[in-house]
């Protein structure tokens, strides 16, 4: 037998490392980049300065805070507020104070596929807005919103912030629209957070930023491959590199190996060997104008109902329900 058979796959995190790093070109998935470490290191990006996509949408839920309170509110009808990647819910919570100060009857559910970032919301948001009612739900988005579909009648209004989807090609964000529109009933509505195009350099910057704050952020990749699929991986000799093509509105993150180099992954008996300057793609985060917003909706099932944004339109949140 091929010795490379011998060994078991028995994660998708191995799976799509093996896939990833036998293919030409290399990949690996930017999903991968968030254990805690990455975590911590994606906070630190959203407070950069040049990361404007977070007090962007902060500004915006702010600014439209009121408008929001009717239209999710409904002549005060009870509803479930569902976010999916809830994070430590620094912008929700500018709506979930507003909401509880107008009284809404609602109930706050944060969906988390880790237990441990979900209990931390919780209890902050217990000091923060003890009035609050928060009901957790632990999982992955479609596993938690078919239980919450079986579960109640009421209305839900689904919370996708931080543009997460530009870290979606089309076509898996079609994909993944078209699920939630399958869980949602006409009455429900999909708030939902779309970086937009502009001056390519304004997103260079974002995501090459001079700190390196990114570049460890994206290396963390090749980090935690180091720890948990005991690899060898020589972090300091790949460059992070970006790049934006605004015709499509495509930003790709990649790492470029510096050197010829072997790794060697124990956990998946895997050599692999770089040449200089190949490179691993591990990023995307797309940028959207409306007509792509329009195309990706009707693709979806989804009609777009409502549109919110900042002055200098940098972001939008967009508000869809099922067609
Ligand atoms: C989580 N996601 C929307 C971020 C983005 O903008 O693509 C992740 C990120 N990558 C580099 N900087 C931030």
């Amino acid at each position: 037998m091929h010795k490379q058979l011998a060994i078991s796959l028995d994660t998708p995190f191995k799976q799509e490392v093996y896939e990833g790093l036998t293919s030409y070109p290399k990949f690996l998935s930017s999903k991968y980049i968030y254990d805690e470490a990455g975590d911590k290191l994606f906070q630190n990006i959203m407070d950069m300065p040049e990361y404007y996509l977070t007090n962007t949408e902060y500004d915006i839920l702010e600014q439209n805070k009121t408008d929001l309170a009717q239209i999710f509110g409904c002549g005060k009808k009870p509803f479930h507020l569902i976010e999916m990647g809830a994070g430590d819910g620094k912008k929700t919570k500018i709506l979930l104070r507003h909401f509880t100060e107008q009284n809404l009857e609602f109930i706050f559910r944060p969906i988390d596929i880790s237990q441990n970032a979900l209990n931390q919301l919780q209890n902050n948001l217990k000091t923060e807005i003890p009035q609050l009612r928060t009901e957790p739900l632990q999982g992955t988005y479609f596993e938690t919103l078919q239980k919450l579909n079986l579960s109640t009648d009421e209305r839900k209004i689904i919370l996708f912030l931080g543009s997460n989807i530009g870290n979606l090609c089309h076509e898996e964000a079609v994909e993944f629209l078209s699920q939630i529109q399958e869980y949602m009933q006409p009455e429900d509505l999909l708030f939902i957070g779309f970086d937009q195009k502009k001056n390519p350099e304004t997103i260079l910057n974002a995501y090459n930023d001079e700190t390196g704050i990114t570049a460890k952020f994206n290396k963390n990749l090749l980090v935690r491959i180091n720890k948990e699929l005991d690899a060898n991986f020589n972090v300091d000799e790949f460059k992070h590199w970006e790049v934006y093509d605004p015709e499509t509105g495509t930003a790709k993150s990649y790492l470029v190996a510096k050197s010829p180099q072997e790794v060697f992954l124990q956990a998946l008996d895997l050599h692999v060997s770089f040449k200089a300057w190949e490179t691993i793609h591990t990023e995307i985060s797309q940028k959207y104008d409306d007509n792509t917003v329009q195309w990706l909706a009707e693709q979806s099932n989804l009609t777009i109902v409502d549109e919110f944004c900042d002055q200098k339109k940098y972001y939008k949140n967009y508000l869809l329900k099922k067609s």
